[in-house]
């Protein structure tokens, strides 16, 4: 998760989009929107002018030469009554339809913006952080009903009753209506600026909440680091400073608001309303003074309540569309992971993989593959060796189409992956990657993701045969006990084990196992492994693994090396050629070839021997219980033994 989960400032054409899908969903939802946006606004008309007016009316009669009774005031009172009552029925009305626009608009907007999410390419989560992201799309989606809110209530709801008070102070004095927008056009004026300042002074500020929240969420994130390291001190006096600067640059912009914008607001605002009262009373003709002055009065006040409002409208559609647009500035660039525009059926010839002259880059990076060539028959099993950051994990991961390549062809069956459906393409792929990652979900379901309606029996079988049950039956709620956020509740080699379920479950063609069982123990990986090689019967399996003994009973090793293919064959082949993988089966068998300390294949392209990992992995010295069952463990050593051969020694 990113420190700042504030985002960039968007730029000018995100918050375009922004406006362009709000604007959208109005137009969508126009029956509701409508009467949503306009009724508001007729029912402030009822309750702010055409009450006044009434009111007006009866002072005038009030002063008339005949006096009040109640027979001349009856009318007015009746039309004043009824006139509320129809504004708030008006209103009700109204908030009916806004909730409706609201809710609907915000359900589509939290859809649409998770299928953009879902629509992005691998390169663009690792460029971009979970926690951002998902703020932003919720606020895509939630930022929708504040601007609607603040154009139905503060602008829709406030211009239109004044266009209407306009027509109403026409027809007394043409006068009163050049003075009120002459002044409301004034104290705008006057103060954009200051609103201006005021709005870096509001970033400021959000910047410096952004910075709490981003320490506060890395700090509990790693938690478990704090602890080890005793700096829970060190981590509270960082929140203890940060939450001082934000509270300060939050008095900063309150006081501002307060000090410099009001204090300007507010006395034109007085200045408005006496030069109301002055207009009416200088303008009003005789007989009419009264009514005039009321209404004046009135009507001066209600509109003098938008210059405080102009403010709020500024800054609330401001922060609502800038939300939106720091979603929206991810969509300006568009997926480059794309099905093509009428994808090939899915037909392909057999279950054979073919990487042709094969070059790719890493955005930003140097190739790492140029013009690779391999080349694995349907029904091979192939291990993918070689030192860390030769490729493997890349080489697996083009093959999925998390990337598209930069030039030349990866086809499977016959067919050129970039021309499936990308849904098509890894429908024949089951895939362990490296890091298997868990769903805060059940075991069960996290192990059913890999197919949607498995049976009970079928994911218990995939289970078992994972050997998931041993562990599973040992959790508090069993299958059904939920594993943590990123499955933390399990260990490295129990999260391996869910992966390698999946991947039986979903029964797939083509094996794609990444480092699968590097987590397990030798005894775990050897009972893993058995599954794994019935799993392979009859399927294409290209296995990444740096502990050679798992993979050197495959039909072909490829070796990896700066993502070329520097050696392939298999493993006896290799061992003879004594090149690069001769190397690497002599460091981890911890002594020397030729001699008995060795591993060495036995009939059927099985290995007899001691694989260990290059030394950034777990310790497998202790193989004396027995490799998988293609390894076979001899260690009558001569040969001096490595220093974890030599702990494990009995
Ligand atoms: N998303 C990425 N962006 C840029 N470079 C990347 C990215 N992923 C991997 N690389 C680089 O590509 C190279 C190959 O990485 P890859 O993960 O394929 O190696 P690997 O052979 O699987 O290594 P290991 O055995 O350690 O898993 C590395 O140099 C790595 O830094
Ligand atoms: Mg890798």
């Amino acid at each position: 998760m990113t420190t700042d989960t504030r985002g960039p400032a968007p730029g000018r054409s995100a918050v375009v989009l922004a406006l362009r899908h709000y604007g959208r969903e109005l137009l969508r939802l126009r029956r509701l929107a409508l009467p949503a946006l306009l009724l508001p606004a007729v029912g402030n008309i009822g309750i702010r002018y055409v009450a006044p007016l009434l009111i007006a009316k009866l002072a005038g009669q009030a002063a008339d030469d005949g006096g009040l009774t109640l027979g001349r005031a009856l009318p007015y009172v009746l039309g004043f009554g009824l006139t509320l009552l129809l504004a708030e029925a008006v209103w009700r009305v109204g908030q009916h339809c806004l909730n409706r626009v609201d809710a609907l608009g915000m359900e589509h907007l939290y859809v649409s913006g998770m299928d953009e999410l879902l629509a992005k390419d691998a390169a663009f989560f690792h460029d971009n952080f979970a926690g951002s992201l998902t703020k932003r799309v919720l606020s895509f989606g939630k930022r929708f009903e504040d601007f609607v809110d603040t154009v139905t209530y503060r602008i829709v709801g406030s211009l239109v009753p004044l266009v209407f008070g306009a027509v109403v102070l026409w027809s007394y004095e043409p006068m009163l209506v050049v003075g009120l927008f002459l002044m409301i056009a004034l104290t705008v004026v006057a103060a954009t600026p200051l609103i201006r300042r005021r709005q870096r002074l509001v970033n400021d500020r959000e910047a410096a909440i952004a910075r709490v929240s981003g320490h506060v969420a890395d700090s509990l994130m790693n938690m478990e680091t704090v602890r080890a390291f005793a700096a829970e001190r060190r981590e509270a006096a960082e929140h203890r400073g940060r939450v001082a600067d934000s509270r300060r640059l939050t008095l900063r912009s309150w006081d501002y608001g307060n000090l410099r914008v009001d204090t300007l607001i507010a006395p034109m605002s007085v200045l408005t309303n006496v030069l109301g009262l002055l207009v009416a009373i200088a303008f009003g003709g005789p007989g009419q003074g009264v009514e005039e002055v009321v209404v004046a009065f009135t009507y001066y006040s209600n509109a003098t309540q938008i210059m405080f409002e102009f403010n709020q409208i500024y800054r609330r559609l401001e922060s609502s569309t800038t939300e939106a647009a720091q979603f929206t500035e991810l969509l300006l660039d568009p997926p480059t992971v794309v099905d093509a525009d009428a994808p090939a059926p899915l037909a392909p010839r057999d279950s054979g993989i073919r990487f042709e002259a094969v070059t790719f880059a890493h955005a930003g990076a140097k190739p790492i593959f140029r013009g690779l060539d391999l080349d694995v028959p349907a029904g091979a099993r192939i291990g993918l060796v070689g030192r860390s950051g030769g490729g493997k994990t890349t080489l697996t991961r083009l093959l999925l189409r998390m990337s598209d390549i930069d030039r030349g062809r990866i086809l499977i069956g016959g067919q050129d992956i970039s021309l499936l459906r990308q849904s098509d393409l890894r429908s024949l792929i089951a895939y362990v990657p490296q890091e298997p990652a868990m769903f805060h979900r059940s075991l069960r379901d996290n192990i059913a993701f890999a197919r949607p309606g498995a049976t009970d029996e079928e994911i218990r079988a995939a289970a078992a045969a994972a050997h998931v049950t041993e562990f599973a039956d040992l959790l508090p709620d069993g299958f059904d006990t939920l594993v943590g956020e990123r499955g933390v509740k399990l260990s490295g080699g129990q999260r391996q084990r869910v992966a390698l379920a999946r991947a039986i479950l979903r029964d797939a063609p083509v094996l794609l196992l990444d480092e699968a069982t590097s987590a397990l123990d030798s005894e775990s990986e050897l009972l893993v492994q058995d599954a794994l090689w019935r799993l392979m019967d009859g399927r294409t399996a290209l296995v990444v693994a740096h502990r050679l003994s798992t993979v050197a009973g495959m039909d072909r090793l490829v070796v990896l090396d700066r993502g070329r293919v520097v050696e392939q064959g298999p493993h006896e082949k290799l061992l003879a050629a004594d090149g690069a993988y001769a190397r690497l089966w002599r460091h981890q068998s911890g002594g020397f070839l030729g001699e008995s300390t060795g591993p060495s294949v036995d009939g059927d392209g099985r290995v007899d021997g001691d694989g260990r990992d290059d030394g950034d992995r777990r310790d497998d010295g202790d193989r004396r219980g027995g490799g998988p069952p293609h390894v076979r463990p001899r260690r009558e050593s001569s040969g001096p033994p490595s220093e974890e051969a030599a702990r494990s020694a009995p």
